[in-house]
């Protein structure tokens, strides 16, 4: 039997590592992984297959940049030619983005099972791409894997059969945890110049937050006064960088001594430097959970998390988009005063063997007891 992963953005990579080295330790599977081309820079895709272990993919599509349409349309032409060819037994898609709805598309059109890993989050921002891929993706798929009990009732409220639904934990934590050690002897803090607890780390690349002008430089305004404190270090998203030329804001903010505008790091860099931050400043969604994981506070600015679970039981913070809210968040945690959270439920670093057995279970393959 053959499973097909999907994989298109930053985002994913650190998602099917897990589930990909599971099913190869069993054996029992046959599996390839589809490249969309999504992000094609190698800072935003080549250094993660290094860093996780990941075999490079046997199918790259090079379906790269567009409007939501033009980009989402070319990876599905694409797909159905390739899973017409390859007859998959079963698709497996992780997380919320245009790679993962083309790809639940074209699966269920073809008629062929589906698999959505981090079923079930939900911001109820349908503004959102990614709130729109959840959506659909969950509405599409056969097996419903989620991260957090909070994933099961939404679905739930949602209608969807509870048979469909398996509670599996949090695949990226998986990565996290087997990345530490060799995270935490890289020279990154040296090279930067920081100490440990000694800095911040801050990510930007939300469209709601980056494509809107004066949002985006009231937030880095926000960056601007808390690197008066503390170093920041801010890997700037390609997303984020277009946008800050355009706005002519680039000048400003490298001669902000204390703010360390860097390229996109590599992920076994970028967790040399989350797991030592004092504070993380940030609109990505899996930085919310890797700083749970982490225990490391986290600001998240933006007005709503579909990951509440790390803000119920982790370090995270919801703190919106109004500069002045942010900023008195940022102080009063560099001043000593913050949440200290706990891991979730299932966030064990054993998400991707759950996976790999529940689809064994799911394709009928018997395996020798382990
Ligand atoms: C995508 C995801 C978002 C995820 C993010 C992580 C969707 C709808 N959005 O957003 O959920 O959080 O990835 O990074 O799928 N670009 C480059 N090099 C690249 C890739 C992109 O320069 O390798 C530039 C292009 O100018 C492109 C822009 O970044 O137009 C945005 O890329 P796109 O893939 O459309 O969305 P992201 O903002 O990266």
């Amino acid at each position: 039997k053959k499973v097909i992963h999907i994989v298109g953005a930053r985002p994913n990579f650190m998602k099917v590592a897990p589930i990909h080295r599971a099913i190869s330790a069993r054996g029992s599977l046959q599996q390839l992984v589809i490249h969309t081309g999504q992000h094609y820079d190698a800072k935003m895709s080549d250094v993660f297959f290094a860093d996780l272990g990941l075999p490079p993919p046997e199918i790259h599509l090079g379906i790269g940049s567009g409007s939501h349409a033009e980009q989402t349309a070319k990876m599905m032409v694409e797909m159905e030619k390739v899973f017409l060819k390859e007859k998959p037994d079963l698709v497996s898609v992780v997380g919320d983005v245009n790679s993962t709805i083309a790809a639940a598309l074209v699966t269920s059109k073809l008629a062929i099972p589906l698999s959505h890993v981090e079923a079930g989050l939900r911001s109820f921002e349908r503004h959102q791409p990614e709130e729109i891929n959840r959506v659909v993706t969950d509405r599409l798929s056969d097996l419903l894997l989620t991260p957090s009990r909070d994933a099961d009732a939404n679905l739930l409220k949602e209608g969807i059969d509870p048979k469909h639904i398996h509670l599996v934990g949090n695949v990226m934590i998986d990565s996290l945890l087997s990345s530490k050690e060799k995270a935490d002897q890289l020279p990154t803090l040296k090279t930067l110049g920081l100490e440990p607890k000694g800095y911040v780390v801050a990510t930007l690349h939300r469209p709601s937050n980056v494509d809107n002008p004066k949002l985006l430089a009231g937030l880095l305004g926000v960056l601007m006064d808390v690197a008066k404190q503390l170093p920041v270090v801010f890997p700037v998203h390609p997303r984020t960088r277009k946008m800050i030329a355009e706005q002519g804001l680039g000048p400003k903010l490298e001669q902000t001594p204390g703010l360390k505008l860097v390229d996109p790091m590599g992920y076994l860099e970028f967790l040399s430097v989350t797991s030592q931050a004092k504070l993380v400043m940030t609109d990505s969604g899996g930085l919310q959970e890797e700083t749970t994981a982490l225990n490391v506070p986290c600001l998240t600015m933006r007005e709503q998390t579909e990951r509440p679970i790390t803000v119920e039981v982790g370090s995270n913070e919801v703190v919106g988009t109004d500069p002045a809210r942010i900023r008195e968040a940022a102080n009063r945690v560099l001043a000593g005063d913050f949440k200290k959270g706990r891991v979730p439920e299932l966030w064990d670093g054993r998400t991707g063997e759950r996976i790999a057995d529940l689809y064994a279970r799911f394709l009928g393959v018997v395996e020798a007891k382990r």
